[in-house]
């Protein structure tokens, strides 16, 4: 790969493991000058600068525009990769997993930005959410994961015409299965005694298998690659083919059509 021409300074979230680290180590490989953030420090070696926050955690991530200056006085690019998901029923999750969901996968992502835009706005640089295909099709048994990934796309459109006048460029990225220890992350909560058991067994074994066997993380630095390199970036990308034409078909068929086909895959 020819290292870049112009370095741009990038802030990976959830730079530890998975998508995050795979991204953080290529862009910094690359030739960019990459700072990393997540609440443990990567457990294979690593290249790019490293700075620990809890993103839920409001006063932590309140001292991290400081501690990226130290780092670097120019802020580029951010990519807001750090999410989490939960495994179970609407019914049956405890009460706190909605509120904990949408905490990372979009209140922090927003207190975020807000903090970062000053630089951002200097830089005439880039804001990259990674969404997901979950957010365009409800996944049953992963309801509150959909509905965090649903939310963070209308609020990164809105994002995008607002600072559209700034030259900052806002875009949704949705990786369908992707190898990661997302699988691993997820909390999964279900009891032997309950009605959904086995149901909520066989879509999680299902979403677990999609996972293990999904895209390697390096076709979404494919896809980050050309995004940064573009003036005029689409609104969101869906990253793998079979994905892309999965929501042609979520465009083109019955709505009734498609819940019925999501309940045979992941509901029934
Ligand atoms: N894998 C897939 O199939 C897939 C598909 C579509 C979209 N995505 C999205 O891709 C993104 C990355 O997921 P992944 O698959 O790479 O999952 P992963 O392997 O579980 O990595 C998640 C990352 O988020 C970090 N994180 C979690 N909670 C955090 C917190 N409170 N503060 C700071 N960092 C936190 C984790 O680091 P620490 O635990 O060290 O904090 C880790 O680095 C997520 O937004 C996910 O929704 C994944």
């Amino acid at each position: 790969m020819k290292a870049v021409k112009k370095p741009l300074t990038i802030l990976v979230t959830g730079a530890s493991k998975g998508i995050g680290f795979d991204l953080a180590q290529r862009l910094q490989k690359w030739g960019h000058r990459v700072i990393g953030v997540a609440r443990s420090q990567p457990i294979e070696p690593f290249t790019f600068t490293f700075l620990s926050c809890d993103l839920t955690d409001k006063e932590a991530v309140s001292k991290l525009p400081d501690a990226l200056k130290k780092v670097s006085p120019q802020l580029d690019v951010v990519i807001q990769n750090a999410g989490l998901g939960y495994g179970g029923s609407v019914e049956e999750l405890p009460d706190d997993a909605f509120e904990k969901t949408l905490a990372l996968n979009v209140l922090a992502i927003n207190r975020l930005n807000r903090l970062l835009l000053p630089m951002i706005k200097d830089a005439r640089g880039y804001i990259i959410h990674v969404g997901s295909v979950a957010g365009d099709l409800a996944i049953p048994f992963q309801t509150f994961y959909s509905a965090s990934k649903a939310a963070l796309e209308r609020y990164s459109e809105g994002l995008r015409n607002e600072l559209k006048p700034f030259g900052v460029r806002v875009v949704t990225i949705k990786p369908g299965d992707t190898q990661s220890q997302f699988s691993a992350n997820r909390v999964t909560v279900y009891q032997k005694e309950s009605p959904y058991y086995e149901r909520i067994q066989r879509s999680i074994q299902r979403m677990e298998a999609d996972e293990k066997s999904g895209m390697p993380t390096h076709s979404v630095f494919r896809v980050i690659k050309k995004i940064i390199t573009r003036k005029n970036p689409p609104v969101s990308v869906t990253i793998g083919l079979s994905y892309q034409f999965l929501q042609l078909l979520n465009r083109i068929l019955p709505k009734k059509f498609v819940q019925f086909i999501l309940y045979q895959l992941y509901g029934k």
